[in-house]
């Protein structure tokens, strides 16, 4: 095996040894498509619809139909059910002739496709969101050009023809209905809507993503605007649509059989500050709650990405909190532990992205959740108006807040991207209450997570109600500037970092003003992390 890599690319090492990896057959994806067409029987029960059973073909064969500055749509949000074989079938052409796309998915993809992809050369543009430390490179190195965008605005800018046509759409399914209707995976994401808009769909059928998934999605598109109706979602467990994808079957030029698992999820397990952050929000509750200023059960809660969110969503186990009910975009972990416990009725989220060990719980007994769970169109989940109308407590994760109540989530010293703003943003603007967390500190205290200016803003002090470190919690809502930055300052901020932001303050209070500034100091903390590696002064 190591001898048939000779003169691949390092990403295609990658790529063969992730299905070595995977206790498969060594080889190219091919040659087990090939295999699997040979029992053909396997999928049948997944092809119901019998005329397009020939359009089985290999990963190669399909990504043929994708051509050297097409626009592409895949599946995949957050790791979960993203197109497997069809990213390494492209690396694989690139190494033969010129190949380069513009990549469109829901959210970020797993199994180190976005890596594979960068590593051939074959992003030339990507959006709207990624989490892959290759392609963060390539993007901070100017050689990607990536599209940091509102999750729920992508299919938007596409239906409006902003961005083109879609060439193509390429979806993991676990089965075609017998009326040609696609049944997702375990996401949803941009899919129905790539579907709908492409001029071809290659369709990868999971084998080994259960086919209990169908019933469990619920797929709502808008009419194009200005002929736009109301989003008629009042409740988390509506359903307002179909359970399948409807497009015209001869639209599926290509179905590829494949049997890779969904990466697993890689947050982290909760540590102190994540569970003392999880306390203050649990306290903060509970008083809100006695004042009447929160209902009991909670509103619904969505909750983002990453160790942070999921970590601080675990804390409601031990919260006297019950009835809880999720509106999110993402399914992590901790939505399993409170369903399991008792204390959630419902999740609904556009993506179920869990750890191995919860994978295995949830996949195998999909059944147990049946009446718990809807999948939807990332465009729903995240849709304003549906959010407005909720009243979610939206929970989300900064990178840096500064004194006035300014959060930057995306980009480190102002210049280079993390992730992307996700769905933070949706969610925040229209939430009842958006709250956002993180660790005061980060890389052992060499950064301050309160600054006093962040030099990037992805949710401006109008978005942010609540700002929680596990140092403390500060309410900003209704605080004039002034009030906020003492409130940051006290509540949130680090005790190594507090006397040099109030140094800050007191001076920038000289100039005066509403939101006072002084404009030669506001950077000069991140100045000190570029030039010494620490915020801190020696
Ligand atoms: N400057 C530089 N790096 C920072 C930092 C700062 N101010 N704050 C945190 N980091 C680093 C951490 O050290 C960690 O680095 P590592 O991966 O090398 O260990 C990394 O950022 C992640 O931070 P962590 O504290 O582990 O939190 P997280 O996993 O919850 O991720 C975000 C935090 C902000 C990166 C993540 O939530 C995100 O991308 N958010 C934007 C998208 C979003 O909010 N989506 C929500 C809707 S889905």
């Amino acid at each position: 095996m190591f001898i048939a890599i000779i003169g691949f690319t390092p990403g295609m090492a990658g790529v063969w040894l992730r299905h070595a990896a995977a206790g498969e057959p060594p080889g190219p994806p091919a040659t087990r498509i090939m295999a699997c067409k040979e029992n053909s029987r396997m999928y049948q029960d997944r092809i119901r619809m019998p005329s397009l059973l020939n359009r089985v073909m290999s990963a190669d064969e399909a990504a043929g139909l994708i051509q050297d500055g097409m626009v592409v749509g895949m599946s995949g949000f957050t790791r979960a059910g993203d197109a497997k074989d069809i990213p390494v079938a492209l690396a694989r052409r690139a190494q033969q002739q010129p190949l380069k796309i513009t990549l469109i998915t829901g959210a970020s993809l797993g199994h180190d496709s976005d890596k594979i992809l960068v590593e051939a050369g074959v992003l030339a543009r990507r959006m709207p969101f990624q989490v892959d430390t290759t392609l963060r490179a390539a993007i901070n190195r100017g050689e990607v050009m990536f599209t940091d965008q509102h999750l729920s605005e992508t299919v938007e800018f596409l239906r409006a023809g902003q961005y083109g046509d879609l060439d193509v759409a390429v979806l993991e399914a676990v089965a075609i209905t017998e009326d040609g209707g696609i049944v997702p995976s375990s996401s949803v994401g941009n899919s129905a809507s790539f579907a709908i808009l492409a001029k071809k769909i290659i369709i990868e059928l999971n084998l080994a993503q259960p086919a209990e998934f169908e019933g469990l999605h619920d797929i709502w598109i808008p009419h194009r605007r200005p002929e736009r109706e109301p989003l008629p979602l009042t409740r988390v467990s509506d359903r307002i649509g179909s359970a399948t994808v409807h497009v015209p079957p001869e639209k599926i030029a290509a179905i590829v059989i494949t049997r890779t698992p969904d990466s697993p999820s890689n947050a982290q397990a909760p540590d102190a500050e994540t569970q003392q952050i999880a306390n203050h929000l649990i306290e903060f509750f509970k008083h809100e709650v006695r004042r009447g200023r929160m209902p009991d059960p909670l509103p619904p809660i969505q909750s983002g990405i990453g160790t942070i969110a999921n970590a601080v969503l675990t804390g409601f186990l031990h919260a006297p909190f019950e009835h809880l009910t999720m509106y999110s975009e993402v399914l992590q972990d901790s939505t399993f532990e409170l369903i399991d416990a008792g204390k959630m009725d419902f999740a609904s989220a556009s993506s179920i992205t869990v750890s191995k060990a919860m994978q295995e719980q949830v996949f195998g007994h999909l059944e147990r959740y049946r009446d718990k769970l809807v999948l939807r169109p990332q465009e729903v989940s995240n849709h304003p108006e549906v959010i407005r109308r909720l009243g979610l407590i939206a929970l989300n994760t900064a990178l840096e807040a500064d004194i006035y109540g300014n959060v930057n989530s995306t980009h480190v010293r102002g210049s280079h991207m993390m992730n992307g703003i996700g769905g933070s943003g949706d969610f925040a603007r229209n939430a009842f209450m958006a709250i956002f967390a993180t660790k005061s500190v980060a890389k052992d205290g060499r950064i301050s997570s309160i600054v006093p200016m962040v030099p990037h803003v992805d949710h401006n002090e109008h978005d942010v109600d609540i700002l929680v470190t596990e140092q403390g919690l500060a309410d900003l809502r209704g605080l004039a500037p002034r009030e906020r930055a003492l409130a940051v300052i006290e509540n949130c901020a680090h005790p190594s970092y507090r006397p040099l932001l109030r140094d800050y303050y007191n001076d920038a209070l000289k100039y005066g003003g509403h939101t006072p500034l002084a404009l030669e100091r506001a950077f000069e903390m991140h100045i000190r992390l570029r030039d010494t590696g620490s915020m801190l002064p020696a």
